[in-house]
């Protein structure tokens, strides 16, 4: 005779843990413990735990004040945990967080609006926990068909299932209702630890002369399961215990149990069939599952979790336990946003058996050693990392790259000396490994060469697209007597005074320091980093600009703007300057051009001359000569004598002439 035990047998992680809760009341407890329901349905463990004192308590109103209850894995409404707290009980809620997740699905989808329907049992617990989730207006279904009954045409509806159920009628109820509402949300909420249960007494059923499934008669997945072994093995039986077996010429046997089947129960099912055959049935229980060792790496599946650990199933039989703080070193790390039921976890084990029969494991171990050798790859191939700031210690700062920590010491934070390292205090940085010293668990990167790399590739793409003639934007940096320096990004280049402007003027007249202007190349040498830059050339020519609408004879209106000893210097527009000589002024020879004129003054003058090296001979005189008042005055008098002396020569000249006329 041959055995298949299903390795997913026994208690499941949501079962398993209410037992603990329970065991753990009973030890924190000094007062009654009660269980509201059947702990588990199984009645050997309801009955063992009633010999310890634990009492069974069907309503909230049986607790007596001041005891311990546990709440089992099938949870309850929210009306009685009010009750619960009313009355000030110690709750130990065992929910199972599958169907606390069911529960919080059913409020947010019944919140929204939606009609809710339950596939399940509406007498189990599970479901009546979750229906006070929609005071208890959903609809339970039992069987697909009842979909069509339901007189929900017209509204949204939101399909969930008890958790134990069989995933081939959810199917045909998901497909049944698609046709039936206007609009459905279809959730799968069987339990992996359900469905993998049964998908495994499907296939050991298909090959087995006879199928057991042990399990409580009040078991709803025991139901399920043998159900299940039941359409693909005719031969299929439900016991509760190994006294309930009978076998008889029997080639092949095939065992599975409930979720709420404890394993000795099926080590005694074991047990009586060794009875009726020679096989040695402790290996093959052993057979069934992997071996495992401490300091093992293993895979396993994330079968379920609350806040502080997580359950994996390793196909080893106990379940291996991770803790929040084993799993990930993020402080902020939970599994409720960063894992889900049914994630592929590789594991290292702590512990095949802590002393209550869990494996401890660690996926934070296995990451270490995966991402130490991630590490030694970087500072093989020089990879470029980010990392963040997080402590300025003594030569340096700590930063952290994916939990690891990271010395940066404070000559490699950058290509300059930085005077305070405060300043990079939580911010993010790419660096390079250059030391890796795993026996003094040390790490050193450096942000310096990478900062220089990037600045010299930027430098040689700069230089790679300087041309002399080209055009490019830059701010003003610095103001010197000679010139000013502008930033263009990369380059500081210079622009010489007299690349200014065409004016000459004072340079903060023209420019102010950060300002942004745009600058022509008129040399440069990529070897000795010199750039030089022209403003001017970037702006109108006022000359040539001049020369367009002026000409020698026109008549212009100019500001006297500056003396000189031969002459005055006029502004004719801006920027275009011509030279009054002083003999151009007036009639009259000056001394001085201050004579007749002043700074500021308009005059009009007529261009006279321009020549080729741009200079502008002006006259006023051709348009009105500016006289002085004494001279005018001086040449009237003078005039004046010079009338009075031609007539005083006309008499003399006439009495000598009379004397000579006279002679003749
Ligand atoms: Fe929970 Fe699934 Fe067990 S829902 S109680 S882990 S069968």
């Amino acid at each position: 005779m041959e055995v298949i035990l299903a390795r997913s047998a026994g208690f499941c992680f949501g079962v398993s843990n209410a037992v603990k809760m329970l065991d753990l009341a009973i030890q924190e407890s000094s007062g009654l413990v009660y269980t509201l329901g059947d702990i588990i349905h199984n009645e050997q463990v309801v009955n063992w735990y009633k010999a310890k004192g634990v009492m069974v308590a069907h309503e909230v109103a049986d607790i007596k004040e001041g005891s311990s209850v546990v709440i089992r894995a099938h949870g309850v409404s929210p009306d009685v945990m009010d009750k619960l707290i009313e009355r000030k009980l110690k709750i130990y809620d065992a929910t199972c967080p599958y169907v606390k997740k069911i529960q919080m699905l059913v409020r947010g989808k019944y919140k929204e609006g939606n009609e809710i329907i339950i596939l399940g049992d509406k007498n189990h617990p599970e479901v009546i926990s979750i229906n006070g989730y929609c005071d208890n207006s959903a609809h339970i279904i039992d069987e697909p068909e009842q979909i069509n009954e339901l007189n929900l045409k017209d509204c949204n509806v939101c399909i969930v299932s008890q958790t134990t159920q069989n995933r081939e009628v959810l199917k045909k109820v998901f497909k049944i209702s698609q046709k039936a509402f206007k609009n459905v949300l279809k959730f799968d909420t069987i339990c992996s630890a359900t469905s993998k249960r049964q998908e495994e007494a499907m296939d050991i059923a298909k090959k087995v002369d006879l199928m057991v499934v042990v399990g409580g008669v009040k078991s709803s997945n025991t139901q399920k399961l043998y159900e299940v072994s039941k359409r693909y093995c005719r031969n299929t039986v439900k016991v509760e215990n190994a006294s309930q077996l009978n076998i008889k010429n029997i080639q092949k046997i095939g065992i599975t149990a409930g979720a709420s089947t404890p394993e000795w129960v099926i080590k005694e099912v074991l047990d009586k069939m060794e009875e009726n055959k020679e096989l040695d049935f402790e290996t093959l229980f052993e057979q069934s599952l992997v071996e495992l060792h401490t300091g093992d790496v293993v895979e396993g599946t994330i079968i379920g979790f609350n806040e502080k650990e997580a359950y994996v199933d390793l196909g080893y039989k106990s379940d291996g336990i991770i803790t929040r703080e084993q799993y990930s070193l993020d402080p902020n790390f939970t599994f409720k946003d960063n894992t889900k039921v049914g994630d592929k976890v590789k594991v290292f084990v702590i512990n095949v058996n802590d002393k209550e029969g869990n494996v401890v494991l660690s996926k934070v171990r296995v990451d270490r050693d995966e991402f130490n050798k991630e590490l030694e790859k970087c500072l093989k191939e020089k990879t470029v990392i980010n990392v963040t700031v997080t402590e300025v210690v003594n030569g340096g700062v700590i930063a952290v790259y994916n939990g690891v920590k990271v010395f940066i010491p404070g000559s490699r934070l950058s290509d300059f000396y930085v005077k305070d390292m405060n300043e990079y205090l939580n911010k993010s940085i790419d660096v390079r490994l250059i030391e890796i010293d795993r026996r003094k668990k040390r790490v050193v990167a450096s942000a310096r060469e990478l900062i220089e790399e990037k600045k010299n590739e930027k430098l040689a793409k700069f230089w790679d697209g300087i041309q002399v003639g080209m055009r490019i934007k830059g701010k003003v940096k610095n103001i010197e007597s000679y010139g000013v320096f502008v930033d263009t990004g990369v380059v500081d280049g210079l622009v010489h005074i007299s690349e200014l402007d065409w004016n000459r003027g004072r340079i903060k007249d023209i420019v102010k320091t950060g300002e942004e202007i745009e600058v022509e190349v008129i040399d440069f040498d990529r070897e000795k980093n010199r750039l030089l830059l022209s403003r001017k050339r970037c702006i109108e020519n006022p000359w040539e600009e001049f020369l367009k609408t002026h000409g020698e004879g026109d008549i212009v209106d100019c500001k006297i703007v500056r003396f000189t000893g031969f002459g005055a210097f006029a502004e004719i527009e801006n920027g275009i300057d011509g030279l009054i000589h002083i003999s151009e002024i007036s009639d009259y020879r000056l001394t001085s051009p201050k004579e007749v004129l002043k700074l500021g003054q308009v005059v009009k003058s007529k261009i006279i001359k321009v020549s080729e090296d741009k200079k502008i001979s002006l006259s006023i005189k051709a348009v009105e000569p500016i006289n002085p008042k004494e001279k005018e005055e001086e040449a009237k008098l003078k005039e004046q004598e010079a009338k009075e002396e031609s007539q005083h020569v006309e008499k003399f000249e006439n009495t000598i002439g009379d004397m000579v006329n006279k002679e003749e």
